[in-house]
């Protein structure tokens, strides 16, 4: 069966909705684009119109590619500070002469939306998460959804990276389940695949996983996009030969992406009333 991310987003999206209109004043996120990067420009553009819809104040800030490190960072210091932003996000990957990591640092990890900080990272790892990755947290959001009691189940990600891989592994870790993280350079993939229960890929190769390495009635989270040449969107996973093994399967586009920004409100949600608290 397809796992409708779509449709998940959405009713998580009406459910933020409904507490923020019960709230003294609104949640805020300020998103910062350095550059043009069309592809990220349409993420961040995504993510303002979630953010109205919610009922957020949202501010989109667009600086030039040639920015200064110095001039970034004292912007992050002017949104650590304004009482109206709870959630700051800076969009990635940043052009090469900014330092992304410093960058991410500087974020306060109350506001740290994204769950990129080391400290919030660092919880996460401790079982002891405050601000989760949104792409990671969204697909643990899904297996939810689906009824799927990870304890015990033999889970197996592809790819490393620190947006989805890593913290992913960790939320599966978290959730009691055996992880194995590959790459996609691991030796003999499709036998380690053979061995998943739950395989989640984000590796960024389009098609690179064939259906018949996949044991009979997995769940297959795909968290690639993948633009072909002729313009089509496609995942890491190849869906048509995949789709026939699976028990679940989240297709591309209408599957991870849009858990991603839903995700994103709901830490927004979750930084304000934490800020609330203080
Ligand atoms: N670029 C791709 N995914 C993400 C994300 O989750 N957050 C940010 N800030 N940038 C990204």
């Amino acid at each position: 069966m397809i796992i409708d991310g779509k449709q998940i987003a959405r009713k998580l999206r009406q459910t933020i909705a409904n507490q923020v209109v019960l709230l003294e004043r609104k949640p805020g996120l300020a998103v910062i684009l350095v550059g043009s990067d069309p592809a990220s420009a349409v993420y961040v553009r995504n993510k303002g119109i979630a953010c109205k819809e919610a009922g957020f104040y949202s501010e989109e800030i667009n600086k030039p590619a040639d920015i200064s490190q110095a001039a970034l960072l004292s912007e992050i210091e002017r949104l650590n500070n304004d009482d109206k932003v709870d959630g700051i996000l800076v969009q990635l990957p940043l052009p090469q002469h900014l330092d992304a990591n410093l960058v991410i640092e500087a974020i306060h990890p109350a506001k740290d939306v994204d769950g990129f900080h080391s400290e919030n990272i660092g919880k996460l790892m401790q079982n002891n998460a405050f601000l989760r990755p949104c792409t990671p947290k969204g697909v643990m959001t899904m297996l939810k959804t689906i009824g799927v009691d990870l304890v015990g189940k033999n889970c197996v990600v592809v790819g490393t990276s620190n947006i989805v891989g890593r913290p992913m592994a960790m939320e599966l870790l978290n959730a009691r389940a055996t992880v194995t993280i590959c790459n996609s350079k691991t030796q003999d993939l499709p036998s380690k695949l053979k061995q998943a229960d739950i395989v989640v890929v984000a590796v960024g190769i389009a098609k690179m996983i064939q259906g018949d390495w996949i044991k009979a009635d997995a769940i297959v989270i795909d968290v690639g996009i993948n633009k072909l040449d002729n313009g089509r969107l496609v995942g890491d996973v190849d869906f048509e030969s995949a789709q026939k093994v699976a028990s679940w399967i989240t297709p591309v586009p209408g599957g991870v992406g849009p858990m991603t920004i839903a995700t994103l409100l709901e830490n927004t949600l979750t930084a304000y009333e934490a800020r609330k608290e203080k």
